[in-house]
């Protein structure tokens, strides 16, 4: 099982689920509050969560895999973001994921083992006339190029 990096936060976690203490309605408010909290969600912080809210694991793990938001794996500390829309799928947005990928040695939805960096997959980001777009922690660049998002990264060393 991967170790959790939630130490100093599990007090507030803990506070998190006596607030929905068998209320398992609340399920998904509290998934949001722990993914707030620590970042991702790890099977430590599901488990946590099931007993808590008195639901079984696998509607909390079927709830977390459901919805995109949710993650349970860390983010990098920079974290990369590829739109695969419509518009900026048929402008090449493939191939920069691609050589984003051979760059960095992860596939989309994995971080580098540093914490560096994570790389994912977005839909639509609302800027397809600047497509291939990307982003790096909500900063956008637009008219991607490989080569060119690779420069980019080099930016955020
Ligand atoms: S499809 Fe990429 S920004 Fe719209």
């Amino acid at each position: 099982m991967e170790a959790c990096k939630c130490g100093e936060k599990w007090q507030e976690l803990d506070k998190i689920i006596a607030a929905h203490r068998n209320r398992p309605q609340d399920l998904i408010e509290v998934l949001h509050k722990a993914q707030e909290l620590i970042g991702y969600l790890p099977k430590k912080v599901q488990v946590a969560i099931a007993e808590g809210l008195g639901v079984s694991l696998s509607e909390v793990y079927s709830v977390v895999s459901f919805y995109a938001h949710f993650t349970t794996k860390p983010k990098g500390k920079y974290q990369i973001s590829i739109c695969k829309g419509t518009a900026c799928y048929v402008k090449g947005s493939p191939q920069i994921l691609e050589r984003l990928e051979k760059e960095l040695g992860i596939k989309a939805g994995d971080s580098t083992d540093d914490g560096r960096y994570s790389l994912e997959v977005v839909r639509c980001l609302g800027a397809c006339g600047l497509g291939p777009v990307m982003t790096v922690n909500k900063r956008a660049y637009g008219l991607m190029k490989p080569e060119k998002a690779v420069a980019v990264l080099q930016q955020y060393q």
